[in-house]
């Protein structure tokens, strides 16, 4: 697919998920190029009167969210999450995502996990049959790296450390180390996502699991809407 394409489709369903913020929500601020387009449209309804509060899932999204005048709060403050927005590398059939191709899949997941309505928008690429495709990013502390890389390849996957382009580690906002684990096919995504939340140094994996609540796809110019 065109880049260009993609990149409509993108917008087309940040453009779709407008829809879910209401008047008054907390709203997560996903992270990724299509999260990207989400908060750029939701400044411009800020602008144009919307009054909402975003909790960003990155320093990145946080960027740009107090650049376009976003408020924004915190965990901290506020516990309780209307809606979330955000992007995916992956979607099945059973709205089972897998998350992190960006490196923010630890936030991400909190601040799902803390949120009522998880609307997920992707491009047509994004969906899949089986997970498994788009290699799945383990987050791992600095000091456990090795040996979870050897108890990943040990569950059948090949273990890339995540680097940057001067060659050193991918440091995420927690300051902690990304392995992208190929698994190739994952038929048993639900045994596998407790596998790795049971290994010590494993600090969160992109697999997510029962979380989206809603999922639109752009196809085109159509928005396809998914729910669970
Ligand atoms: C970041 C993510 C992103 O949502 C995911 O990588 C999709 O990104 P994009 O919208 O750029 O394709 O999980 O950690």
């Amino acid at each position: 697919m065109p880049n260009d394409q993609k990149d409509q489709e993108k917008e087309a369903a940040a453009r779709a998920s407008l829809r879910f913020v209401k008047d008054g929500n907390v709203v997560g601020l996903g992270t990724g190029s299509t999260a990207k387009y989400f908060i750029q449209l939701l400044g411009e309804q800020v602008k144009g009167g919307l009054r909402i509060r975003g909790i960003p899932s990155s320093d990145r999204s946080r960027e740009q969210a107090a650049s376009l005048g976003i408020p924004l709060t915190t965990l901290d403050e506020c516990q309780q999450i209307d809606v979330t927005v955000d992007g995916a590398d992956e979607v099945d059939p059973q709205l089972r995502l897998i998350k992190g191709g960006g490196g923010a899949l630890l936030r991400e997941k909190i601040v799902a996990s803390a949120t009522r309505q998880y609307v997920i928008i992707t491009d047509a690429s994004k969906r899949v049959p089986v997970l498994g495709k788009f290699p799945l990013p383990v987050e791992v502390i600095k000091f456990a790296q090795a040996l979870v890389t050897k108890r990943i390849e040990a569950l059948g996957a090949k273990v890339i450390l995540r680097q940057n382009s001067d060659g050193k580690p991918y440091l995420t906002d927690e300051n902690n180390y990304i392995l992208d684990c190929h698994f190739g096919q994952i038929r048993g995504a639900d045994g596998l996502a407790n596998k790795l939340s049971d290994m010590p140094g494993v600090v969160e994996h992109g697999l997510f699991i029962g979380m989206a609540s809603v999922v639109l796809i752009a196809n085109g110019s159509e928005v396809v809407e998914l729910r669970r």
